[in-house]
């Protein structure tokens, strides 16, 4: 019984659809970040979420696919939408495409569009094909913290909010899935991730709007707010380490390791190779939001391809202390 309840909620896939099936919420793995799922269909399922979150109602939710056939049951895909799923799908991308009927106002806070995404962790292609359902979830943090790439990580934050978790190791990409808009001209990127804009650009033979959101008032993705992914402590962003104080002795993230580690030095990646220290990133920074008492830097990444993604949340990060 001691075991069972501190094995709670932690759980398999099939019980997991269940929990799916008759409403429930939960922790699931994504090869972004994890998801906190719910059946798409079900308006009070898709409510439970956003009281769990604290997220408010005008932030509209992606919803998660298994194939094309349930793809196409819940948006219309336009040709330039079909090859980009051909190429991208199942994958870290996310298309704002023209919405089906089955999908409620209160998943697409009343847009006619709907995010849609193909994820390829395995487990969750394999629960949202044992659910039958389209799966909304948003990345499963409290609103505006940084998202969770650990099972662990759900827990801590809202293990007492919801039904259950699926624990399917660490996020192998670390940051959330590229957004473009399919339904503007031109075509938008919405928010950079590990699909870069040139790759995106390339199969589909023509540019993206790539100009960061202007009008927050009437943000197309509360993502994009400038405050946003943030930890609590203070942090502050370099690129050159000579621009830290020298008098500065909390911790220091460093993009790769440094060449004499300090006890207070940390590093997203042992050689500065990007995808690996997008993959730690989340976690680096929840880590030493728990233990810096004055606030720590971090060291820009090189900004292209997933670096781009990186210095995106990582700016947001920052912004909260500027106001
Ligand atoms: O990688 C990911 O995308 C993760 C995993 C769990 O799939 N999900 C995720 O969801 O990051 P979330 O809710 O944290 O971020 C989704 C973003 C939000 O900023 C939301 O505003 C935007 O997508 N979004 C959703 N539907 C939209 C729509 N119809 N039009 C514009 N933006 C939309
Ligand atoms: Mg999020």
């Amino acid at each position: 019984m001691k075991d069972f309840k501190q094995q709670r909620p932690f759980c398999d896939i099939n019980v997991a659809a269940d929990f799916i099936l008759s409403g429930g919420i939960g922790g699931v793995p994504t090869e972004t970040v994890y998801g906190l799922a719910c059946d798409a269909t079900n308006e009070s399922a898709v409510r439970k979420i956003f009281s769990a979150k604290g997220r408010p109602f005008i932030d509209p939710l992606i919803v998660h696919v298994c194939d094309m056939e349930m793809a196409e049951s819940v948006a219309h895909f336009s040709d330039d939408a079909k090859k980009l799923a051909e190429k991208f799908w199942a994958g870290p991308l996310t298309m704002i495409l023209p919405k089906k009927d089955c999908i409620g106002d209160i998943v697409t806070a009343g847009f006619d569009t709907v995010a849609v995404r193909m994820p390829s962790h395995p487990m969750m292609l394999e629960l949202i094909r044992k659910s039958g359902k389209p799966i909304s979830a948003p990345s499963a943090n409290p609103f505006g913290y940084v998202s969770p790439t650990t099972a662990e990580h759900v827990r801590e934050q809202l293990g007492d909010k919801i039904d259950f978790i699926v624990d399917g190791g660490e996020c192998k990409c670390g940051v959330e899935s590229t957004i473009v808009m399919m339904t503007s001209t031109p075509k938008k990127l919405l928010r950079p991730g590990p699909i870069s804009a040139q790759e995106i650009e390339s199969v589909l033979g023509e540019e993206l709007d790539k100009t960061p959101k202007k009008n927050e008032a009437h943000p197309q993705a509360p993502g994009m707010l400038k405050s946003h992914y943030s930890p609590k402590s203070r942090l502050t962003l370099f690129e050159n380490p000579e621009e830290i104080p020298s008098s500065f002795s909390g911790e220091i993230i460093f993009f790769k390791r440094p060449e004499n580690p300090q006890s207070n030095h940390y590093w997203l990646s042992e050689n500065g190779n990007p995808q690996e220290s997008a993959r730690n990133l989340f976690a680096l920074l929840r880590k030493l939001d728990k233990i810096s008492q004055n606030g720590f830097y971090c060291q820009k990444a090189p900004n292209t391809d997933i670096g781009v993604a990186i210095n995106d949340r990582l700016a947001r990060a920052e912004t909260k202390f500027d106001k």
